[in-house]
């Protein structure tokens, strides 16, 4: 954990992959929580692998994630570095089968080498999903990033439900934000389950992430890996 500027708020990345523009939408209000907390905020995308093929059969889920993809073709895309730079590292994933997407599983796979410097040893990581049904593995997604971030000697905060809006209906996933968008992706009318409360949660989240990584940031009190 980097000493330097030790008065100074936590740097922040948001790294996030999205298909249909759910996890996105997340992704860019936690981004704006970020930098009202004072954070330097980095907000980066990890690009698809595959083309809109994916799900021929399903027509209205592709023409959804083609449309999601040509609105957010220019945002910067995550690279190690950013995981290196950042003191905490806010991630953002959809469901798939109960674990995250594999673009995203992929470019953690990437950060192999800086692991094995050490170089992830006690940032703060914190997760949110979305996914389409609220019992179709939102926990379980969360749990496949933290398995992760054990491996890497992270330290996990998790919304919990030290806040009332965890308490809302459409809340209350103490591992981690996750909004559920239901059966249909559709275009024109993309993440448009995403719910208010959904947004004050990650809100929520990202700001309690900050602080607990700006107080070990000022506190030093967890050592450099040796
Ligand atoms: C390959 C694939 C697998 C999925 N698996 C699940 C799942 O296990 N549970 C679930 O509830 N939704 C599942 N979904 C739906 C997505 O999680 C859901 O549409 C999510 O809101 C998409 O987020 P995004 O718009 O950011 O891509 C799956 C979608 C795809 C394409």
């Amino acid at each position: 954990m980097s000493t330097a500027g030790t008065d100074s708020v936590a740097k922040v990345a948001i790294v996030y992959y999205s298909g249909t523009g759910n996890v996105h939408k997340l992704a860019t209000a936690a981004a704006e929580a970020a930098e009202k907390a004072g954070a330097e905020t980095r907000l980066r995308r990890v690009p698809e692998f595959v083309d809109g093929s994916l799900a021929p059969v399903f027509t209205e889920w592709t023409q959804a994630w083609s449309e999601h993809a040509e609105t957010t073709k220019d945002m910067p895309i995550a690279g190690i570095d950013d995981l290196e730079w950042a003191d905490a590292v806010l991630w953002g994933s959809p469901g798939r089968f109960g674990l995250i997407a594999a673009p995203l599983k992929h470019f953690i796979e990437l950060a192999w080498p800086l692991h094995a410097r050490r170089g992830l040893v006690n940032k703060v990581m914190s997760s949110f999903t979305s996914t389409g049904s609220p019992h179709g593995g939102q926990e379980s997604t969360i749990l496949s990033l933290n398995n992760v971030f054990y491996h890497w000697g992270a330290i996990i905060v998790p919304p919990g439900v030290a806040d009332d809006i965890q308490l809302a209906p459409s809340n209350g996933n103490p591992y981690g934000v996750s909004s559920v968008s239901g059966p249909k992706a559709v275009p024109g009318r993309l993440a448009e389950n995403v719910t208010e409360d959904n947004m004050a949660a990650i809100e929520y989240q990202t700001r309690r992430m900050i602080e607990i990584a700006t107080a070990l940031r000022r506190g030093s009190a967890v050592g450099s890996p040796g």
